[in-house]
């Protein structure tokens, strides 16, 4: 799908990279509007939230050059951060040249807690699963349809000291699944608490999304990462050494785990995804052993750096967000209108390309120096620049040795004032 774009991508204005998006991915004029700044984004701020009072535009950019299972993707991001987009376009170069990501996801299936007073034994509580299962039946006929369902019911075999938890599952399929598992566990609470003669303490899904994983690998030859002075096979060295420490080191786990979310956060925002859902779950498969830890593996193999990682991304296509935001729509347009499980797959690769870059650039010449045309670009365009200015005065800026905003209006008032003097 990148192709269609055109070589120089990064380096047209807005106004030209809209055009060239929308021309490629055959944007209605609706999708067209919604990725612009408009007034229409009222009305649907206002239906989307109570007492709304206006919105909060995030850019929304694309990732390009991603190679996933074969299928070249243009990945919409929208993030407030300037490196993440940046990060995962050069990482995704990489890994394209070196074959691509490959993928996998298990089946969408999300489970919800049905929390009882008292304690009940499981025996008890089994006995009454068909007619739990005939309850949910009218619930989730049209899922049914669709090819999910009812996937079982469990109880927790050691109650707490005052209740019993009865989990139930489901395969929601495309979508998130939120508002289904919460209605169904009310109605399995009725039918439970009736039975038992007791009473509901919650209904309601758990986030923590286990069953609903998706994993992304790839495989590089070490002698194409040389960079900063240290050879290909040294930093690929570094690489799975900086990864092995994020698995024994809490504090730097953190990090490293939110640097891989830079990318599936900014993913899940493009699509309308629940960010908080998808993030909860996320540090939850974290630290599932009691101890937190960096959720990627590096390590060389026959020659090649091997990057893995897997974990639950409950990403979905319908409902919520997605089916009233139209830059929602648009950004699953540009990914080929995926399902849900195709989703979660080009967001593990993404995860993983951010976490690729961000250690490369960690464990060779260090992060900072990339961040700072971007910076600069920053206090360009608060110093005032804007359009070509803007880009013309980050690069002087980062070439010199002061990087704030005084000296962004110094730039910009020598650049302007040289301009002035070549037109009089
Ligand atoms: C910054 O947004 C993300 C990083 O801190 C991630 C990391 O340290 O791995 C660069």
């Amino acid at each position: 799908m990148s192709q269609s774009l055109p070589g120089n991508f990064r380096k047209l204005t807005l106004p030209q990279r809209q055009s060239a998006i929308a021309g490629a991915f055959a944007f209605s004029p609706e999708e067209t509007a919604g990725i612009n700044a408009d007034s229409g984004m009222l009305d649907l701020a206002d239906i989307m939230v109570e007492s709304a009072i206006g919105v909060m535009p995030v850019p929304l950019g694309v990732a390009t050059g991603f190679l996933i299972d074969g299928v070249e993707y243009v990945v919409p991001l929208a993030v407030e951060e300037p490196s993440v987009i940046a990060a995962s376009s050069y990482a995704a170069g990489i890994v394209r040249r070196a074959g691509g990501f490959r993928t996998w996801a298990t089946e969408p299936v999300m489970s919800a807690q049905v929390v009882l007073e008292g304690r009940y034994d499981v025996d008890s509580v089994m006995k009454h699963e068909p007619e739990v299962r005939a309850t949910l039946e009218p619930i989730l006929a049209a899922m049914e349809r669709r090819g999910g369902g009812y996937r079982g019911m469990e109880v927790e075999a050691a109650p707490s000291a005052g209740c019993t938890c009865v989990i139930i599952h489901v395969d929601v399929r495309n979508a998130m699944g939120a508002n289904l598992l919460n209605t169904a566990a009310e109605a399995v609470s009725r039918v439970l608490s009736g039975r038992l003669g007791t009473q509901r303490l919650m209904a309601i899904l758990t986030n923590a999304a286990e069953q609903r994983r998706a994993g992304a690998e790839c495989s590089i030859p070490v002698e194409r990462l040389g960079r900063a002075g240290f050879t290909g096979e040294e930093a690929a060295r570094r690489i799975a050494l900086g990864a092995q420490f994020a698995r024994e080191n809490p504090l730097r786990a953190v990090t490293h785990n939110k640097g891989i979310m830079n990318g599936v956060s900014s993913l899940a925002l493009a699509t309308g995804n629940d960010t908080r859902g998808i993030e909860a779950a996320v540090h939850a498969w974290a630290s599932r052993d009691g101890v937190y830890r960096g959720l990627t593996e590096f390590s060389v193999v026959d020659g090649n750096l091997v990057g893995r990682w897997e974990a639950p991304l409950p990403f979905g296509v319908v409902g919520g967000a997605v089916a009233v935001h139209p830059a929602a729509r648009a950004s699953l347009r540009i990914l080929g209108n995926p399902d849900a499980v195709t989703l979660s797959r080009i967001a593990a690769a993404v995860g993983l390309a951010q976490n690729l870059a961000a250690v490369y650039a960690l464990v060779t010449e260090g992060i900072q120096s990339g961040h700072m045309r971007l910076h600069c670009e920053r206090l360009a365009f608060l110093a005032g620049a804007r359009g070509t200015q803007i880009r013309e005065v980050a690069v002087l800026l980062a070439a010199g040795t002061r990087h704030n905003l005084d000296e962004a209006r110094t730039v910009l008032n020598q650049m302007q004032q040289s301009t002035d003097g070549r037109t009089r």
